[in-house]
């Protein structure tokens, strides 16, 4: 089967004849499935944007949310719209709620929206205040009382996201004929996956592009599993890296740019 990656496709940003073409694109491909790795839209207009693209695109959506996808929402209150919407509309898959869905025998995929956990970088020293800490409920609440409160937010949701990523990760693993796990998340799981014009980012950016917490898990289980293969596709830096801390796990983040959506790359599996 034919996967398509796609990631930070910012769709509030796109006119309507550039939105017909990325969903042509797809059809000229002839995908069996598309794979979102979160930041689809803005929260206040996020259902309707996937309900659109169920008509345009007629095969399952597999995605997490990235953190644009919380502005202007709040983290729980988005949430359980979307786990409603997947709910009625069988075409729709978030990936934290469907555990782990099987694409060939061999071949699971699985996903976890993943959170910045300022745990690599320099976040005491860092004066990057990002629109996340204004534009998403939690954070906005967790800010007004200070930088370290802000910290304790980031931390609490990157926890409870790699913790929940780690069961589904286990679960998908002790299936027999289980070959290769395709991990789909927002956030980098590594410093190495947060490029920025050819080097890793600074110690200032890396607290909000980097999530350690999803990334120690992604190693425990990976050097657990040493016959399995784990490909994770992220996004959330809009800059093309790839990276390979272990012979069976191997990490993508994907270039985008707003106002054009694209395929990231096709996948066969
Ligand atoms: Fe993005």
């Amino acid at each position: 089967m034919k996967l398509a990656w796609i990631t930070d496709i910012h769709l509030n940003f796109v006119d309507f004849d550039t939105k017909q073409k990325f969903y042509e694109s797809l059809f000229v491909n002839a995908i069996d499935a598309i794979a979102i790795s979160g930041d689809i839209d803005e929260a206040l207009t996020l259902s309707n944007t996937l309900i659109e693209m169920t008509r345009h695109i007629l095969k399952p959506i597999y995605f997490v949310l990235g953190n644009h996808d919380y502005y202007r929402g709040s983290v729980t209150g988005l949430r359980n719209e979307i786990k409603a919407l997947c709910k009625k509309t069988s075409q729709l898959h978030w990936l934290p709620e469907s555990q782990e869905i099987e694409l060939t025998k061999s071949t699971a995929l699985i996903g976890e929206d993943c959170w910045a956990d300022g745990r690599y970088g320099d976040y005491a020293s860092s004066q990057v205040v990002l629109n996340d800490s204004h534009m998403i409920k939690e954070l906005y609440q967790g800010n007004k009382l200070g930088k370290y409160q802000l910290l304790e937010v980031m931390q609490k949701f990157a926890d409870f996201d790699a913790n929940r990523l780690k069961g589904n990760l286990e679960l998908a693993v002790s299936k027999q004929e289980i070959e290769k796990v395709i991990v789909l998340i927002h956030v980098p799981p590594f410093k190495e996956s947060c490029m920025y014009e050819g080097k890793i980012s600074g110690d200032d950016y890396l607290p909000f592009f980097s999530s350690k917490a999803t990334g120690d898990v992604l190693l425990e289980v990976a050097k657990k599993n040493p016959k399995i293969e784990f490909l994770v596709l992220c996004g959330h830096t809009h800059s093309k890296s790839y990276y390979n801390p272990l012979s069976n796990l191997v990490v993508k983040a994907g270039i985008s740019e707003y106002r054009y959506p694209k395929i990231q790359e096709i996948i066969e599996v």
